[in-house]
C-alpha cells in the first residue's frame, strides 16, 4: 500500500500528534505512521490525508477521532511485575517511609497502560498489608487501554514475567504469591483480576503533555517506559509537570531504559536497592 503521507503531510501531521499526545515520529517512521493514518482515514471514512489533518486541527470538537488516532499510535506493550526490582525498591524505600510518616502514601502511575503495573504495585503492597494505607492513582492517555484495564482480562503476554528463568526463583515466588489471592486463570494462558482489587485503584484519563487538571501530589510516581517516545523538549516538560506533582520527598521512578540525568540539575538521582529515585533538586 503506497504512504498517504508525503513529505509536507508527514511534517504537519507528525507535528500535530507531537502537540497534542508527545509522540515524536522521526522521518524514518513515516511509512509506519502513514499505516496508521490510513487505517484511521478508511473507518473514519476520509480519502486525503489533507481533509483528515484540517478535521482534526479545527473540527473535531470533542476530539474523538484523535482519540481514536491516539488509541491506534500508541504502544501499550506491558506485562504484569515488568521491571520488578525497582517496583519493589520503590515500595520499600518510598511508600513504607511515607506511611511511617503520615499515614497514608499517595502514587502516581502516570502512564499505567492496561493496567498491569498498577495492578502488580497493588498486589505486592497488599501482600506486606500496606494497600490500606496507600492511595493509587493510575491514568493513561489512551482511552482503550483504560477501559482494558477497568475489564482486567488478561491474555498469555500479560504473564511474561511468570515464563521460566524470566525471574529469579526468590522473586517468581514473592510475585506468584502476591498475584494469586485476585486473579482467576483464563483459558488462554492468561488471568482475569478480581473487581475487588481494580476498584481499589483510581483510573482517569490525562494526557502528560497537554492535559491541565489539578491531581494533586504524590510521594511516588511511576512514569515508565513513555517517555523514550517523546522528543527531548517533550520529556523536559513533562519532567516539569511531574516535578510539580511531587511532594516536598516524593520519588519519581522512570523506566529502566530511560535516564533523566541528561536534563541537568531540576531533579536529583539517588540509586536505592536497584531503583533510580529521582527527587526535587531543593529537596
Ligand atoms: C509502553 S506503555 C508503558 C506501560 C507501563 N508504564 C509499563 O512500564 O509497563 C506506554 C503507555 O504510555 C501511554 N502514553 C503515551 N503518550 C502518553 C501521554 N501523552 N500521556 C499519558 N500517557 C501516554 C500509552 O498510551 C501507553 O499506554
Amino acid at each position: 500500500m503506497a504512504n498517504v503521507l508525503t513529505p509536507q503531510l508527514f511534517t504537519i501531521l507528525s507535528g500535530l500528534i507531537e502537540e497534542r499526545v508527545g509522540i515524536h515520529y522521526g522521518r524514518e517512521d513515516s511509512t509506519l505512521l502513514g499505516e496508521r493514518i490510513a487505517m484511521r482515514m478508511a473507518e473514519a471514512g476520509f480519502e486525503s490525508a489533507l481533509d483528515y489533518y484540517y478535521y482534526l486541527r479545527y473540527d473535531d470538537p470533542l476530539r474523538k477521532e484523535m482519540d481514536a488516532l491516539t488509541d491506534a499510535l500508541v504502544v501499550g506493550e506491558t506485562y504484569f511485575f515488568r521491571e520488578l526490582e525497582p517496583l519493589e525498591a520503590s515500595i520499600r524505600h518510598v511508600i513504607v517511609p511515607a506511611i511511617e510518616r503520615r499515614g497514608l502514601a499517595r502514587v502516581w502511575c502516570a502512564a499505567c497502560a492496561s493496567g498491569e503495573e498498577p495492578l502488580s504495585l497493588a498486589m505486592l503492597l497488599e501482600k506486606d498489608r500496606l494497600l490500606d494505607r496507600t492511595r493509587i492513582l493510575a491514568t493513561d492517555v489512551s482511552p482503550r487501554a483504560l477501559s482494558r484495564a477497568r475489564e482486567a482480562t488478561y491474555g498469555a503476554r500479560a504473564m511474561r514475567a511468570f515464563a521460566p528463568d524470566a525471574l529469579p526463583p526468590e522473586a517468581h515466588a514473592r510475585v506468584s504469591q502476591a498475584m494469586a489471592p485476585w486473579t482467576q486463570p483464563t483459558a488462554n494462558g492468561g488471568v482475569r483480576v478480581s473487581k475487588d482489587l481494580v476498584d481499589r485503584i483510581t483510573w482517569q484519563r490525562f494526557n502528560l503533555v497537554s492535559s491541565n487538571d489539578d491531581l494533586g501530589t504524590f510521594d511516588l510516581i511511576l512514569c515508565r517506559n513513555v517517555l523514550i517516545y517523546f522528543s527531548d523538549a517533550t520529556v523536559q516538560r513533562v519532567i516539569e509537570r511531574l516535578d510539580g506533582a511531587l511532594a516536598d520527598d516524593g520519588r519519581l521512578v522512570v523506566g529502566v531504559s530511560e535516564s533523566l540525568l541528561r536534563f541537568g540539575t531540576m531533579l536529583t538521582c539517588e540509586e536505592r536497592g536497584g531503583a533510580f529515585l529521582y527527587a526535587r533538586s531543593a529537596s
